[in-house]
Order: structure tokens, then sequence, then C-alpha cells
């Protein structure tokens, strides 16, 4: 849910972010626009995120959760996520991203599965993540948004909990799949395509004033256990533009190959960059190749160029 990543540890999974799994390939953008890194740790202060960082409300901002309780976050001590994830065990690990990793955890107060996503040290960038991801999963509310039930401030710790998703992520079911496991059948994809974008739909048209995602991609669709998909990872997203604007200026982030290439040149985001992306993720469900997969020969290794050539022949011949 994050963006470059200057630490080591981060190495492996920050080089996938930054090339969508490319390994390292830069964004074909001039140097200030490319995706930037992460800021050195820094101490305090934290950053705060400005007025105009989160939506002022949601629609449906204090709707019930589906279990009927308010969604407000609760907030966690370190000592009580340690305790419900073993100590962080490797055993209770459920994934790594660039930001940190994520366990499965049982929370003794509240009697539930989450997933608790610990964030590995927290520069500037990372902090403001942090809370973005924070306040905007604290306003928005929707069936296919992940929930997120709270978080952890507590000393140099930044904690996220969220509602156990059981099928993890699309791209574990969708890309790369080992040998003999069934791929996800036509109405499995199409049903995940209806959600996401469903829930796009409420970050744009429904939440006010519009919140831009800007990380929608097939690692941050997590699934439950009837395959129902929620966005995750709000921690790059953005509200969009008011009144007569139709774009926010911003620094462009996001993941190589799922990023639109006119916010990449010009650093302009719109709702419309969101539209892009999860036409990549809908391209990703329909062909079963990665947005970015450098095994492959040249001409197929950027999945939206190579899907371009079937769809509009009249354009290679004109190359
Ligand atoms: N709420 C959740 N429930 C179950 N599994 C989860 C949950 N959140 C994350 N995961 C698992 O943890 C993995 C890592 O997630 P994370 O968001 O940290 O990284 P990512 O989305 O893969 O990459 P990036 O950091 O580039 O966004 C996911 O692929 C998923 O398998
Ligand atoms: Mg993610």
């Amino acid at each position: 849910m994050n963006c470059f990543s200057c630490f080591a540890s981060h190495e492996r999974k920050a080089s996938e972010r930054c090339g969508g799994r490319t390994k390292g390939a830069p964004l074909p953008l001039p140097p200030q626009r490319r995706l930037q890194p992460r800021a050195p740790p820094q101490p305090s202060p934290q950053p705060r995120p400005g007025p105009e960082s989160v939506p002022k409300e949601a629609k449906n901002n204090n709707a019930p959760n589906q279990e009927g309780s308010k969604n407000e976050a609760l907030t966690f001590t370190f000592k009580e996520l340690a305790v419900a994830t073993k100590n962080f065990r490797p055993e209770c690990m459920l994934g790594e991203g660039g930001f940190g990793r994520v366990y499965k955890g049982y929370l003794e107060k509240t009697g539930q599965i989450v997933a608790v996503k610990q964030l590995d040290r927290n520069g500037l960038q990372g902090n403001r993540e942090f809370l973005v991801e924070v306040l905007m999963l604290s306003l928005l509310h929707h069936q296919n948004l992940v929930n997120l039930i709270g978080y952890c401030a507590d000393g140099e710790q930044r904690l996220l909990v969220y509602e156990y998703m059981q099928l993890g992520s699309l791209e574990d079911h969708l890309l790369d799949l080992p040998p003999g496991r069934t791929p996800l059948s036509w109405l499995t994809r199409m049903k995940i395509a209806l959600n996401a974008a469903k829930g796009l739909e409420y970050l744009h048209d429904k939440a006010n004033p519009p919140v831009i995602y800007r990380d929608l991609k097939s690692s941050n669709i997590l699934l439950d256990k009837d395959f129902n998909a929620k966005l995750s990872d709000f921690g790059l997203a953005k509200l969009g533009p008011v009144g007569d604007k139709s774009y926010v200026s911003t620094r462009v982030m996001g993941t190589y190959g799922y990023c639109a290439p006119e916010y990449q040149r010009t650093g302009q985001l719109t709702l419309k960059s969101d539209v892009y992306s999860f036409g990549v993720v809908f391209l990703e469900l329909i062909t079963g190749r990665r947005a970015i997969d450098n095994t492959r020969k040249r001409d197929e290794q950027n999945l939206v160029t190579w899907v371009s050539c079937f769809l509009f022949p009249q354009l290679s011949d004109l190359s």
C-alpha cells in the first residue's frame, strides 16, 4: 500500500510494486514524475494529514456495518496485538507487502479473527499513508471496501487491524497459479470485477467529496470465503477535484502497469485514473496475465500494449 521503499527489508516487494512485478523496471516518466521514494525514517513530530487529506463525510458515514454496530475504528495497544498474533509468529503471517507484514490474529476483546498489518519503519511517507488509511477507512464504509477494525499507534509502532478476508487477494487466485490448481471460473471473475466496480463507484459517486483510490490492482482486491471482493489499502487515496476542476495535481504514485499513462505523464490525477487501473485489473481477470510480466516475450510484457494489438490492430499496422 505504499510507494518505493528505501529499506533493505522492503527491497523485493518494493521493486515489484514499482514495477508491477517487473523487478525494478522504471516507469517511462521524466525523473521528477517517477514514483517517489519513501522518505527515510524521521523522528517526531509526526505529520498530520491536512484537512484536504480525508473526506469530511461520506454519505453513509455513520451507517451501521453488517454486524449492526457503528464503524468506528478501535485503538489497540501493541501488547494487545502481539497477543492477538501470538507475538507475530511466522506461522501466523498471511503475506507481505511493500509496507510491512500481515498476520492473522484473534482479538480476545471482540472475539474476532482479524488481519493485522504491521508497518515497517515509519518514514514521513509511511506515517502519512498510515494516517490517510485510518482516516479514510474510518469515514468510508461499503460492503466492497475492506473494514478497518482499528489501529495501533503505540510509540514507534504503527499497526492496522482489518477484517480477515479468508481467501486472501485476487492476485493469489489469478496469477502464477501452481500446477494443478483450478483457475477461477468465469462467473467468479465477473463477480469479482462487479464487486470491485461497486467499491469504486462508491468512492467516486457516493462519497462526498469523491475519493480517488490510486492503488487499484489485483493484490489490493481481497476475497472473503465466498469470493466477495473488497478493495483494500487506502494509504494513497486522495480527495477528488471539487468545483470546476477535473483533476488534482499530485506526485505520481501507484504501481507500474496499473497507473493511467496521462497521470504518469502530467501528475494530474482524475477519477478516470482509477478507471484505467480498473481496466488493467479487468484485463488481468479475463486473460490471467499480469499487468507487467518481464518473463514474457518483449512485445507481450505489458498487458495493455499486448491486448491493444488484438483490439486495435489498425494501430499496430500504423506503427
Ligand atoms: N484483511 C486481510 N485479510 C486476509 N489477508 C490479507 C488481508 N490484508 C492483506 N492480506 C494478505 O497479505 C498480503 C500482503 O498485503 P499488503 O497489502 O501488505 O501488500 P500487497 O497489496 O500485496 O502489496 P503492496 O504493498 O504493493 O500494496 C496480501 O496479498 C494478502 O494475501
Ligand atoms: Mg495491499
